[in-house]
This record gives structure tokens, C-alpha cells and sequence, in this order.
């Protein structure tokens, strides 16, 4: 019979990494809380930010949902922890799926991953914007890409 689930699934699904929570209050914490319209999946992922090296110290997960969105988010807590803020916005869907030999029908569940990660930096952001200015340095390179843009559409 066909194996529906990769062996890196099964692992991380029956021995999942770093579930928990956190205090969403604390300031050094950022939670992100993403759902899968298609499924109704949900997942919760905070994050806490060393705010001298705005590197992530410690991560947290928990879902609600199939074994391969369990996987994608127990793999991305093991994938981020110690990444700059920057370094772990940049982690995309495609790498937990290949790490986890996702199928095509399963690809959702690992952007759920990526999707999490990015509310989680977010709302740290949010909480602390003195982080975001002095770690992208690049917002105001962004602006006149983002202005052309309807410009663009428009022509
Ligand atoms: Fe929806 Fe996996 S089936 S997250």
C-alpha cells in the first residue's frame, strides 16, 4: 500500500518539537496565529527575541490540525530557533515541504508554517518598532518599489 505520510512526518509527528506556549504579553514575544481556510486548520507559533542580537531564543508551537501542518510547524521551531528576525522572515514553504517530502496536497499545511512565522515577526514588530527600523534598514528602499507598482498596474 502507498506510505500517505514521509517517514520526517511521522517523526515529527509523533515526537513534536517544542510544543507550548508563551505569555503573548511579554514584549520579547511574538505570536502569530494563522489559520488554513480550506481545512480550518489552525496554528499558533510565538517566538522570543533576544532584543540585543534580535535573534530568536526561544520558539513555541501548537496546532490544531493534520499531521503534515503538526510536522511543518514542529520542523520550522527547530529551523528558527537561534535565526535573526530577518533570516527567519525569509523561510519559505517550499523548504519545510522538500525537508519533509510533502505532497502537492500538502503544500498548504507547510505554508500555514510560513505563514505563522511571518504573523510571529510581525507582531513582535508591532510590540517593538524600534526592532524593525534598526533591522530593516531597507524600508525605505521599499517604498518607491511598492509606489510603482499601481503605476505600473495602471499603464
Ligand atoms: Fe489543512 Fe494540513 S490539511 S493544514
Amino acid at each position: 500500500a502507498k506510505r500517505l505520510y514521509h517517514e520526517k512526518v511521522l517523526d515529527h509527528y509523533s515526537r513534536p518539537r517544542n510544543v507550548g506556549s508563551m505569555n503573548k504579553k511579554d514584549l520579547d514575544v511574538g505570536t502569530g496565529l494563522v489559520g488554513a481556510p480550506a481545512c480550518g486548520d489552525v496554528m499558533k507559533l510565538q517566538i522570543r527575541v533576544d532584543p540585543e542580537t534580535n535573534k530568536i531564543s526561544d520558539v513555541k508551537f501548537k496546532t490544531f490540525g493534520c499531521g503534515s501542518a503538526i510536522a511543518s510547524s514542529s520542523y520550522l521551531t527547530e529551523l528558527v530557533r537561534g535565526m535573526s528576525l530577518d533570516d527567519a522572515s525569509k523561510v519559505k514553504n517550499t523548504e519545510i515541504a522538500k525537508e519533509l517530502c510533502l505532497p502537492p496536497v500538502k503544500l498548504h499545511c507547510s505554508m500555514l508554517a510560513e505563514d505563522a512565522i511571518k504573523s510571529a515577526i510581525s507582531d513582535y514588530y508591532t510590540k517593538n518598532p524600534k526592532a524593525r527600523s534598526t533591522n530593516l534598514g531597507g524600508t525605505e528602499m521599499k517604498i518607491p518599489v511598492a509606489d510603482a507598482m499601481p503605476e505600473a498596474a495602471a499603464a
